[in-house]
């Protein structure tokens, strides 16, 4: 399974990519508008120190300026995959996008029926948001694991990155769903790293070995 950090902070992406834990980057425009650097230069920056797949969402609306920015977004670099909401709009030029080999992100999926279409596009991964889901009382894991039934039963390539991610229980949950990727904010990435009764198992440990009162081991 891939994990992806869901941010454009770049201090953390650094710090994680070079430990070898992060396969990923997802990128939207809310993430880009928190920083202080222009949101060109974090992706230049980005592309060249995240050795896998790098989203970067469009930021025009209509289906023509969409199509034209897809195609500038995605000649940035090799590694970048152009985010698309997946709106009805959108479907034509997604499918001509696809024909031309640009890598895309289907951004905003919340149905199985939308999943399916998107497979059909044949782009390369959808990001089913499960926490928006939640927020309107509904199920975003039973979500995924749809999606993972379908794309198996029917045997398309599509993958799923698990996105809007925002617990740990969540982020456990999508590993159980077989989720091709997750992407994680950096918050909740941190946490995941660790657990409170690693905390208070070593704390034990330490104490339990300082009774012994030896001062070197081995
Ligand atoms: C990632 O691709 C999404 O843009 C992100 O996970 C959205 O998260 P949010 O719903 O918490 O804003």
């Amino acid at each position: 399974m891939k994990v992806f950090l869901d941010t454009a902070d770049m201090k953390m992406i650094k710090k994680y990519v070079q430990l070898g834990i992060i396969d990923g980057v997802t990128t939207n425009p809310t993430h880009l508008s928190k920083e202080k650097e222009k949101p060109e230069k974090i992706i230049k920056e980005l592309v060249k120190i995240v050795p896998g797949d790098i989203s970067v969402e469009i930021t025009e609306k209509s289906a023509d300026k969409v199509y034209l920015q897809a195609q500038k977004i995605s000649k940035i670099a090799k590694n970048i995959v152009v985010k698309i909401p997946c709106h009805a709009d959108y479907y034509e030029i997604i499918k001509k996008l696809v024909k031309e080999k640009i890598q895309i992100n289907i951004t905003l999926v919340f149905s199985l029926a939308q999943a399916l279409f998107m497979c059909k596009l044949g782009v390369k991964y959808i990001s089913p948001f499960i926490g928006r889901l939640d927020d309107i009382g509904a199920d975003g894991t039973q979500l995924l694991y749809e999606i993972r039934d379908m794309i198996d039963n029917y045997g398309y390539s599509t993958q799923i990155i698990a996105a809007s991610i925002r617990s740990i229980d969540r982020f456990n949950e999508a590993i159980m769903a077989i989720a091709d990727v997750a992407t994680i904010p950096s918050d909740v990435f941190e946490k995941s790293l660790q657990h409170p009764l690693t905390d208070s198992g070593m704390e034990k440990f330490l104490s339990d070995w300082k009774k012994t009162g030896i001062k070197q081991f081995p």
